[in-house]
C-alpha cells in the first residue's frame, strides 16, 4: 500500500471496484481506492488530524486500532459519520513504535464494511526504535502484510458469511502471489485482518524467525520461532534473515491442521446433534500464502538480527482492582450466539467505570467451545497469565488482542487508562471475530 505521512491525513471512504479474479469486477469498498487503504506513517509525539470523508451511501465510523487516545477520538460506535459528511478528529500520538491498523467499527455494519475491503495500516516510530539497528525501508526490506479469509459468491462478490470463508487475501491479492525480497535481514509486519479466522504462519523448511513487536511495541528482544499464530485484529513483526537465501524461493504457509482444536481455521468440536455447520473450505488445511522470491541486497542491507531491543516495563498488578469477564454461549454448544457477562451490547448501556489511573486486573473466562480474540480500545494492556501460566515470550509486550482459549480457559491482564476520561463517550471492549462483535459479544465503559 502507499504510505501518507505528515501532520494531515485525508481518507476518503469510497466505493469501488477491484480486479481480484482476473477478468472479473467485485465490488470493494477502500480508503483513498477501491480496497484497502493507504499507510498513515505517524511519529510519537507528533499532532496529528486526520480528515475523513465519508463518500459511501452508508454511515460509518472509523477506528484508530491499537492507540492510545481519548474516547471522542477512538472512532467506535458512538462516533457515527454520516454519509456526505467529514470528521476530523485530532490527536497527538503516544504510541510506542509498533504496527496498528483502522477500520470501520459501526455496531452491526463492522463486518459489513470490514469484509468489503475497509481498513488500513498504521505504523507508529519512535526514537527507541530508530536507534536500533532495524530495517525500516518501506515497500523494500520492511514490508506490511495484511492477511484476509473472505466468502465469495458465484458472481466473486463478497458475502457477509463468515462461516464458509472460501478464498485467502494477502494485501487484497489472492494468495499464492509473489513478493520480492532483498537478500538481507527484511522485517515484515503481520496483520490478521480476518473477520473470523485464525493464521497459523510459518515458512517453508521450518526456516527460522524472529518475532520483534507485538500489537503495541517491541518486545524486549527477538523470540525466534518457526510457527505463529495470529488472532482476527492481532499483529507481529517479524524478521527474517535471508541473507544467505539469495536466488532462492521460499513460502510463507498457514498451517491450519495445527491450530489448537476450537480455533477458528482450524479444527472446531465435534457437534453434538447440532445443525450449525462452521467448516469453510479452508479450514482445517495447510496452504501457501505467498511465495518469496529473494533478490539482490540493497546498499546499506541489514546484515544481522540485534539480540535485544528495548527495556519494556510491565505495569504492576499490586493493589489493583479486580474485575471478571466471562465468555458464554447460548444455547451452551452454540457457535454463533456468544455473550460477555450473560449481557450483550447496547448502545445505551454503560457496562462499567473504570477509574483514571487505577491499575485493573481483567479475568477473562471463556466458558464456550471456541477461542475468542478479546481486544480493548484506547490503551495496551500486559498479559499476566494464560490458562494460569506464565505467557509465551512472544506475548510479554504491549497488547490490546489476546486470544482466550476455548473451554474454561482464562487469560488475566493488567491495564491502566491514566490519561483521558470521558463522562459520555465510552470506550469498548470486544471479541474481534466480527459477526460475534456485530451481535453484541461487546461491551463498554468509561473512565472517570
Ligand atoms: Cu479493531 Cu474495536 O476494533
Ligand atoms: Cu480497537
Ligand atoms: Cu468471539
Amino acid at each position: 500500500p502507499a504510505t501518507l505521512e505528515g501532520s494531515i491525513f485525508n481518507l476518503k471512504v469510497q466505493k469501488g471496484t477491484s480486479e481480484i479474479f482476473p477478468g472479473q469486477r467485485t465490488n470493494t469498498i477502500g480508503y483513498n481506492g477501491a480496497q484497502l487503504g493507504p499507510t498513515l506513517i505517524l511519529q510519537k509525539g507528533e499532532t496529528v488530524t486526520i480528515n475523513v470523508d465519508n463518500q459511501l451511501d452508508d454511515t460509518t465510523t472509523v477506528h484508530w486500532h491499537g492507540l492510545h487516545l481519548s474516547p471522542a477520538n477512538d472512532g467506535g460506535p458512538h462516533t457515527p459519520i454520516m454519509a456526505g459528511n467529514t470528521w476530523s478528529p485530532s490527536f497527538k500520538v503516544m504510541d510506542q513504535a509498533s504496527t496498528y491498523w483502522y477500520h470501520p467499527h459501526l455496531h452491526r455494519k463492522t463486518l459489513n464494511q470490514v469484509v468489503k475491503g475497509a481498513s488500513g495500516f498504521i505504523i507508529v516510530r519512535d526514537p527507541a526504535e530508530a536507534s536500533l539497528n532495524l530495517p525500516r525501508t518501506y515497500g523494500v526490506d520492511d514490508v506490511p502484510l495484511v492477511f484476509q479469509w473472505k466468502t465469495f459468491d458465484e458472481s466473486k462478490q463478497i458475502v457477509e458469511m463468515d462461516e464458509v470463508d472460501n478464498e485467502v487475501l494477502v494485501n487484497g491479492v489472492l494468495k499464492g502471489a509473489t513478493l520480492n525480497l532483498p537478500a538481507q535481514v527484511v522485517r515484515l509486519r503481520l496483520l490478521n485482518g480476518s473477520s473470523h479466522r485464525y493464521f497459523n504462519f510459518g515458512f517453508s523448511n521450518n526456516l527460522e524467525f524472529k518475532q520483534i513487536a507485538g500489537d503495541g511495541g517491541l518486545l524486549d528482544a527477538p523470540v525466534a520461532m518457526t510457527k505463529l499464530i495470529l488472532a482476527p485484529g492481532e499483529r507481529a513483526e517479524v524478521l527474517l534473515d535471508l541473507s544467505k537465501s539469495l536466488g532462492q524461493k521460499l513460502l510463507l504457509q498457514h498451517f491450519g491442521t495445527e491450530l489448537p482444536m476450537g480455533y477458528p481455521g482450524g479444527m472446531m468440536m465435534m457437534m453434538m446433534g447440532g445443525t450449525e455447520n462452521m467448516m469453510g473450505p479452508l479450514d482445517d488445511t495447510d496452504f501457501d500464502l505467498m511465495q518469496i522470491q529473494v533478490l539482490a541486497p540493497t546498499p546499506n542491507a541489514i546484515g544481522s538480527i540485534p539480540p535485544a531491543l528495548i527495556t519494556n516495563t510491565p505495569l504492576s498488578s499490586n493493589g489493583a482492582f479486580n474485575r471478571d469477564l466471562t465468555m458464554t454461549a447460548r444455547p451452551q454448544m452454540s457457535m454463533t450466539n456468544f455473550f460477555l457477562n450473560e449481557s450483550k451490547f447496547e448502545m445505551n448501556t454503560i457496562n462499567f467505570k473504570v477509574s483514571k489511573g487505577a491499575a485493573e486486573v481483567w479475568t477473562l473466562t471463556n466458558q464456550t467451545m471456541m477461542a475468542h480474540p478479546f481486544h480493548l480500545h484506547g490503551n495496551s494492556f500486559w498479559v499476566i497469565s494464560v490458562n494460569n501460566r506464565k505467557p509465551a515470550a512472544n506475548l510479554l509486550g504491549r497488547k490490546d488482542v489476546i486470544t482466550v482459549p476455548p473451554i474454561n480457559g482464562a487469560v488475566k491482564i493488567v491495564v491502566r487508562y491514566d490519561d483521558f476520561s470521558d463522562s459520555v463517550t465510552p470506550y469498548m471492549y470486544h471479541c474481534h471475530i466480527l459477526s460475534h462483535e456485530d451481535n453484541g459479544m461487546m461491551g463498554q465503559f468509561l473512565v472517570a
